[in-house]
């Protein structure tokens, strides 16, 4: 190749290179923030804190409510709102007592507080959980025989579960866990069905009360509809009803509980008939980034971390390897770096926009870097916010929650903590 080619050609690439650089994405707060920062602050509020914005949330319940719409019972999902102050708004708002629960703290705390709930177990628990409840359980209006569904997934579970059934002389409801695709476990086979069925029927304290079909996945596989996906996992969820409708004949439970569902798919049931009466839900209620998904456009964003800012510098500097102007010569995102208070959550930055972490530097939980552009004026005390990537171990990292509302803060939220209290 001529000289001459070779430097046009150079200078051409770096041209085309230089305008493919990424563009500048920083801004200040939007006057949400804004305010938020400043309810932050007259709340003499000066750490890590998790926010929940109150009337958002009670948005998100109203729009639950009207894609729901009386088609279905509505469960809330507690693992993914882990705080009773929390879950008591939601039963309020929502009109249910209906409970999903994940963790057998949790489980003792719900049934001390909420006497009046119907709680089924989201997974099936290893049987010495299952006895720790009963041990821990310190009476009061819930009743554990009436109110309570365990729910088991094989048949040496219900074999378990009926030995300890046997000895504390305590009835149990057993609802059974469908594979209706997950492939999460749960039952895969009529055989696995009936054998537990015939366990269940022999068994003087525990009664079957329904199903629990999870089907996430029917909004995630990449090949075919969702739609399709779902009518599948709906027509193994009836084929599973008829088989036991079968064996059982009048045993059938009269009020048989068909549950399904979670946040990503619970407004694929908008229309149309299916095998379910009840859809469980919780994360769309506050909505982490993970449930950014067209199923759940009409939700609004209901949680964030509000950190400090602990320093503010004009420059990236980055030890041993001095490529920090080079790195925001490149990338105007990486003018300024921010030290925040904490970090390294399950969470994405939010505002200002256009804040990023910087892999070259590295994470840290004490003291997280955050680069941003030079039309991003944070100083230090200002308060960079955050949204959970998922809400039910994110919430339980910061104390109690900050209530947002009309413009302040207005109430604290704690949280569950892992003792059974
Ligand atoms: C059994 C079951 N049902 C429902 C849900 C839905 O919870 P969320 O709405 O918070 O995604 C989950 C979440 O993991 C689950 O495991």
């Amino acid at each position: 190749m001529k000289r001459r080619s070779l430097i046009i050609g150079s200078a051409a690439a770096l041209g085309l290179g230089w305008l493919l650089r990424p563009q500048e994405q920083g801004a200040d707060h939007s006057p949400y923030f804004t305010d938020l920062s400043a309810a932050l602050d007259r709340a003499q509020l000066a750490k890590p804190t998790l926010v929940v914005d109150r009337s958002r949330l009670l948005a998100n319940i109203r729009t639950l409510r009207g894609h729901i719409n009386d088609r279905f019972d509505y469960r809330i999902v507690v693992k993914s709102l882990p705080s009773l102050p929390l879950l008591e708004t939601v039963i309020e708002a929502s009109g249910s007592q209906r409970l999903m629960v994940f963790h057998q703290p949790f489980l003792n705390r719900v049934a001390a507080y909420f006497p009046q709930a119907d709680v089924l177990l989201g997974k099936p628990m290893p049987v010495a959980a299952a006895h720790n409840f009963y041990r821990q359980f310190a009476g009061g209006g819930f009743d554990p025989a009436r109110q309570l569904r365990w729910l088991l997934d094989t048949p040496e579970r219900v074999k378990q579960y009926d030995e300890l059934a046997r000895a504390l002389g305590q009835d149990m409801q057993v609802c059974i866990e469908l594979d209706v695709g997950l492939h999460r476990g749960g039952v895969r086979s009529d055989e696995q069905l009936i054998a537990m069925l015939d366990l269940l029927t022999a068994s003087e304290h525990l009664e079957f009360c329904g199903f629990m079909g999870y089907e996430p996945h029917i909004v995630k596989v990449p090949l075919g509809s969702a739609e399709s996906h779902r009518d599948k996992a709906m027509a193994v969820y009836q084929h599973y009803i008829d088989v036991a409708q079968a064996h059982l004949g009048p045993q059938w439970p009269k009020e048989a509980l068909l549950n399904a569902g979670g946040s990503p798919t619970y407004q694929m049931y908008n229309e149309g008939n299916y095998p379910i009466n009840e859809l469980a839900t919780g994360s769309c209620l506050v909505m982490p980034t993970d449930f950014d998904m067209p199923t759940l456009a009409d939700h609004e964003q209901a949680c964030f971390i509000a950190t400090p800012v602990l320093k503010a510098l004009d420059t990236l500097q980055i030890p041993g390897i001095d490529l920090g102007a080079v790195q925001s010569l490149w990338d105007p995102n990486r003018a300024r770096t921010f030290f925040t208070y904490g970090g390294y959550w399950k969470a994405l930055p939010e505002s200002p926009r256009g804040l990023f972490n910087n892999s070259l530097y590295g994470r840290s939980t004490n003291q997280e870097m955050l680069n941003g552009s030079r039309n991003i004026h944070l100083q230090p005390d200002d308060w960079v916010f955050l949204r959970p990537t998922q809400s039910e171990f994110v919430f339980l990292q910061f104390g109690d929650i900050a209530v947002y509302d009309e413009g302040g803060i207005v109430q604290r939220w704690p949280v569950f903590d892992q003792e059974p209290g």
